[in-house]
């Protein structure tokens, strides 16, 4: 098996039909009402806080933010469709966060403007230019203010090596089935995608690679970026759930700050 890669993967991928084939994880109020928990146990949020969730999504942890009193979140992010479904939400439901739609390594937010960057839910390692990632952490460098506190959740990569099945499906409700197909390849993880609706037949086929981060390589490249009292908060990182999520299971978490 050899899964072919679109190096622009992560421009397209994370639209409605993402948010049914990752629901169990990105659409289940209670494990962010977990994450949002121990992200707090972690790093200290207060209610007048400017927070800034990059890579943030549909906006779900600055919802879960804001349902705390933390009303001042930001979410930047590429996919257009996540920011639409996310700012219905939060209108919906009265929560004044912002959606700016954009690229991560160059966000042009003011510098200095937040006391909190989140980089949340594996969100890093998906463009192939082996300098992208350490952009996205200079850009979260850039816009926090002194003293900012940064947070970063990715895959766990030790993990993902040792448990990694090659082979996993689920079904999502009555219509849907998600078979993926996977492998490792170098530093990353390569998956095939197809997501079959009982009713309209083949709804997806795509592919995608991720790289995968060990705790002190990870470490390395946010002290690289300039933080510093870079923490690894958990080695083997939180297992959420006993089914396989994909990429969601092992997390790894580091915290850092600004000088
Ligand atoms: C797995 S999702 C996680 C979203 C959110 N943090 C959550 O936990 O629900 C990864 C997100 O990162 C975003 N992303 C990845 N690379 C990006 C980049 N260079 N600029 C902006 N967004 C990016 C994707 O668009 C996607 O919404």
């Amino acid at each position: 098996m050899s899964i072919t890669i679109d190096p622009d993967w992560w421009k397209t991928l994370f639209d409605e039909v993402y948010l049914v084939t990752d629901a169990r994880s990105v659409c289940n109020e209670e494990i962010t009402r977990r994450e949002i928990d121990l992200f707090c146990n972690l790093i200290p949020m207060h209610p007048q806080d400017r927070i800034l969730d990059l890579c943030g999504g549909h906006g779900r942890h600055a919802m879960e933010l804001c349902k705390r009193g933390i009303l001042n979140c930001t979410v930047f992010d590429y996919a257009r469709p996540l920011l639409k479904i996310g700012a219905e939400n939060a209108e919906r439901q009265n929560y004044p966060v912002r959606f700016i739609q954009g690229d991560a390594r160059d966000t042009k937010l003011a510098e200095e403007e937040y006391d909190h960057v989140l980089i949340l839910g594996n969100s890093l390692g998906y463009i192939p230019d082996k300098n992208a990632d350490l952009f996205i952490l200079r850009e979260s460098f850039r816009v926090l203010k002194s003293k900012g506190w940064f947070l970063l959740e990715v895959t766990d990569g030790n993990t993902v090596r040792e448990k990694l099945s090659p082979i996993a499906w689920h079904e999502m409700g009555d219509d849907v089935v998600v078979c993926r197909e996977r492998e490792l390849k170098n530093d990353a993880i390569c998956a095939r995608e197809m997501v079959l609706s009982k009713q309209k037949g083949l709804i997806r086929d795509k592919s995608y690679s991720i790289h995968l981060y060990e705790p002190q390589q990870l470490a390395a490249l946010v002290t690289k970026a300039g933080f510093i009292d870079v923490q690894i908060c958990s080695d083997s990182a939180t297992c959420y759930s006993e089914e396989d999520l994909g990429c969601m299971n092992h997390r790894l978490i580091i915290s850092a700050r600004k000088p």
